[in-house]
């Protein structure tokens, strides 16, 4: 007990922690008790400190939550539906749930939920290293409620379900065992893995929409080519399209994508597209419409298709900078990237590179106003003798202002094309 007490002390900041304990406080003067659970948890045990803090009430989380609001002048977010609330303050915030017990009627389907104790609740969880919870009403506090041996399966390393059912109950739990497995270093346990194994095909059940959600957490994790490679070897990256690969090539070519965009923001954009490199047009599609990427996802994964077309002549002997600028513009940056991992061809690299570092930033120094004020008529006129500034300066034909005003001059007066 006083392990988990001085691990909470720890891990969470004093601020926190005074936030947690006003909430325990509150919830005993309403005759409930409150409970740290989760991932928290778990990380607590890890080592590992955490923003993002779960707890559980034996009673109506939203008035607890509503309270402690009022109390630490905070803000609080009711999700009625589903007996839950948020407190806000500051950059803290804690989501509250009402304890509760739930049955699944049929697999990947939401499950129905009712009240229930703090067992319940721990018994609906994915796994034995999150389902465990530290009371924290102030005569209890830092007492460890651990009923499926979560606390010695951490320390063991082992990722095990609770009960059979499992996996169908909510197959996204596939990919949540593997993105454990793979972030903490630990292992199924053998009767789990046989369960995952066995159960792979109920991610038919589920929606795109669950399923895209846990890629993307994947992809955030530090080395997402782990859980890549083992989702492989386990048939679970194959449900999403039968040729896709978690294998050398593509953790070595994700493994580059990381040490060229350390704090990229694009960085689950770009390894989306290294993932299906080698996807056909098709088989790209399906996968867009199975995971219903939308938005500039989407067309990321579709400018790969367009891309694969138009590499080839990127090889040419003689190319233009603005030939290069031309047969690359349409494309969005994580598509190039992924192509520059990608190819084999140095010379195709070459001009990629050229594109990203130096010929996608090349821009005119005149802008629309200056050309009507040397005599451009308004119109579309304007938007195409800027397109052919920007191609003179690509081709290094002019450098300075003074040059392009010149050129500007010369095409005025007749000397265009
Ligand atoms: N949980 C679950 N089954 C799911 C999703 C969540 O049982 N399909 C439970 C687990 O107890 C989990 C908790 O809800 O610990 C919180 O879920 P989530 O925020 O997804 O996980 P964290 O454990 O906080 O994981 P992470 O460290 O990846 O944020």
């Amino acid at each position: 007990m006083i392990d988990v007490v001085k691990e909470i002390e720890a891990h969470l900041s004093q601020y926190l922690l005074g936030i947690i304990k006003e909430a325990g406080e509150i919830a005993v003067d309403k005759g409930y008790n409150l409970y740290v659970v989760g991932g928290v948890v778990r990380d607590l045990f890890l080592n590992r400190s955490t923003l993002d803090v779960d707890l559980v009430l034996e009673g109506d989380a939203p008035s607890l939550a509503q309270e402690l609001a009022r109390c630490r002048d905070g803000r609080v977010v009711v999700h009625s539906r589903f007996g839950t609330a948020t407190f806000k303050k500051d950059e803290i915030s804690i989501d509250i749930v009402t304890a509760r017990s739930e049955t699944y009627s049929r697999p990947g389907a939401l499950p129905s939920v009712k009240p229930g104790t703090i067992n319940d609740d721990l018994y609906r969880r994915d796994f034995t290293i999150n389902a465990m919870a530290v009371c924290i009403s102030p005569e209890r506090f830092g007492e460890l409620i651990d009923p499926h041996g979560g606390k010695t399966d951490l320390i063991n390393g082992i990722i095990k379900v609770l009960h059979e059912k499992s996996f169908q109950d909510d197959p996204t739990r596939i990919w949540r065992a593997i993105r454990y497995e793979q972030r903490l270093d630990f292992k199924l346990e053998p009767a789990t893995e046989e369960l995952l194994r066995r159960d792979v095909d109920m991610m038919d059940k589920v929606s795109g929409d669950r399923i895209r959600h846990e890629i993307e957490r994947i992809l955030n994790e530090e080395q997402p080519e782990k859980a890549f490679r083992r989702a492989d070897e386990l048939g679970v990256l194959q449900k999403l399209s039968p040729s896709l690969k978690g294998d050398d090539w593509m953790a070595s070519s994700f493994v580059k994508a990381r040490s060229g965009n350390p704090e990229s923001s694009s960085g689950s954009a770009l390894y989306m597209a290294i993932s299906v490199w080698i996807l056909s047009e098709d088989e790209i599609e399906s996968f867009i419409e199975l995971l219903r990427f939308s938005g500039d996802t989407a067309r990321v994964l579709r400018d790969i298709s367009g891309l694969k077309r138009v590499l080839p002549s990127l090889e040419a002997g003689e190319l233009a900078p603005s030939a290069i600028w031309r047969l690359l513009e349409q494309y969005r940056l994580p598509a190039i990237k992924a192509a520059t991992l990608t190819t084999n061809s140095d010379i195709i690299k070459r001009r990629l590179d050229c594109y990203l570092a130096e010929l996608r930033f090349v821009a005119p120094a005149l802008g629309g106003n200056d050309l009507k004020r040397l005599g451009v008529k308004q119109g579309k006129e304007i938007g195409e003798m800027l397109l052919a500034l920007k191609v003179a300066k690509l081709d290094g034909n002019v450098t300075t202002k003074e040059e392009e005003e010149a050129l500007v001059k010369r095409w005025l007066g007749g000397g265009k094309g």
